[in-house]
């Protein structure tokens, strides 16, 4: 099994920034690439407070603290990823934007590099077959927030190897991370059960069968859930859940899988959670819009 030294992490944003976190305090070199500096700067930010919480609680040294934090480097230059045994990608979720990227990482990367996506549902067969090593093309699925969440869902493509399979199980034990494994079938295994209850939440209250506040509580109390699912919609943001339920509809063919039209319109209208400060829930200030 390959040992992993040096990882890339594309994409700064929320995921990306958490996946390198959990990198750098395993005690990996981290390249963190984002075409847009000030997302490279709250990235910095973020991960130095996400950090501190973990200090300030006992359970990280200051000193392990430092230490991490000096393995850190940002770019944005895909050059630099040159030196990577294994780059996790969390960009945008286009299947088209992914694919172009793999195409380039192809390239750059060395021979031995494993490319991983954290893609929440598009197939990993599909984009491996943008690259010309479709045996060290797998699925990296982290969860939300990526520091405290256990779990790391592995997704298998058509033509993943089992020795790139190890390495990134190996990898994701280093982050402390649970592993479970799934085949490469839309919306993998969380997701699939996920999302269409996220889409059901919606069409109780798209059909007036209660209030938002309701449902989340129900949900809550009812079934012991950290979060309700309107609030963990507008957590994960509405135009991921969307475009997993897209997937999802597409890609199995049931109309069980329809999104709900309330979701769809709150998309439009740019509500999209927490992000924009506006979803199924209004939170304070809305920042500037910008892409998503
Ligand atoms: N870094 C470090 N620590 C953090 C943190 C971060 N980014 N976020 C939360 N924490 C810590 C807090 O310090 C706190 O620690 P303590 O209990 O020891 O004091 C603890 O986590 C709880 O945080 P808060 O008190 O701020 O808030 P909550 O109790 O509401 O917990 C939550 C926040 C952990 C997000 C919790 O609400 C939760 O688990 N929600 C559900 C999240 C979930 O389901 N995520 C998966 C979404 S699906 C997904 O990501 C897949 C994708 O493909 C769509």
């Amino acid at each position: 099994m390959a040992e992993v030294k040096t990882v890339g992490v594309i994409g700064g944003g929320q995921m990306g920034s958490g996946i390198a976190q959990l990198a750098i305090v395993a005690g990996i070199d981290v390249w963190l690439l984002d075409s847009d500096s000030n997302a490279l700067t709250n990235a910095t930010k973020s991960i130095g407070n996400s950090i501190q919480r973990f200090v300030s609680k006992g359970q990280l040294s200051q000193e392990k603290a430092k230490d991490a934090l000096r393995r850190l480097r940002c770019t944005s230059s895909l050059e630099d990823l040159q030196s990577a045994d294994v780059i996790i990608e969390a960009i945008v979720e286009s299947e088209d934007i992914k694919k172009s990227l793999y195409t380039d990482l192809d390239r750059i990367a060395k021979g031995s590099a494993i490319l991983a996506s954290n893609t929440s549902s598009i197939s990993i067969t599909r984009l491996a077959s943008a690259t010309s090593r479709s045996s060290q093309v797998i699925g990296m699925h982290f969860f939300n927030p990526p520091p405290i969440m256990k779990l790391l869902e592995i997704v298998r493509g058509g033509d993943t190897s089992d020795a790139t399979f190890m390495t990134v199980k190996a990898l994701a034990e280093r982050f402390g991370k649970t592993v479970i494994c799934s085949q490469d079938y839309p919306g993998f295994i969380v997701n699939r059960i996920l999302m269409p209850m996220i889409n059901e939440a919606f069409f109780t209250l798209y059909t007036g069968v209660a209030t938002k506040e309701d449902i989340d509580t129900g949900m809550k109390l009812g079934t012991n859930h950290p979060m309700g699912p309107l609030e963990l919609a507008d957590f994960i943001g509405l135009d991921v859940c969307l475009s997993v339920m897209r997937v999802l509809h597409v890609g199995l063919g049931d109309s069980k899988y329809r999104p709900c039209p309330l979701l769809v319109q709150y998309v439009d209208a740019g509500r999209l959670g927490r992000k924009r400060g506006i979803g199924v829930y209004t939170y304070g200030k809305l920042p500037e819009a910008k892409s998503p």
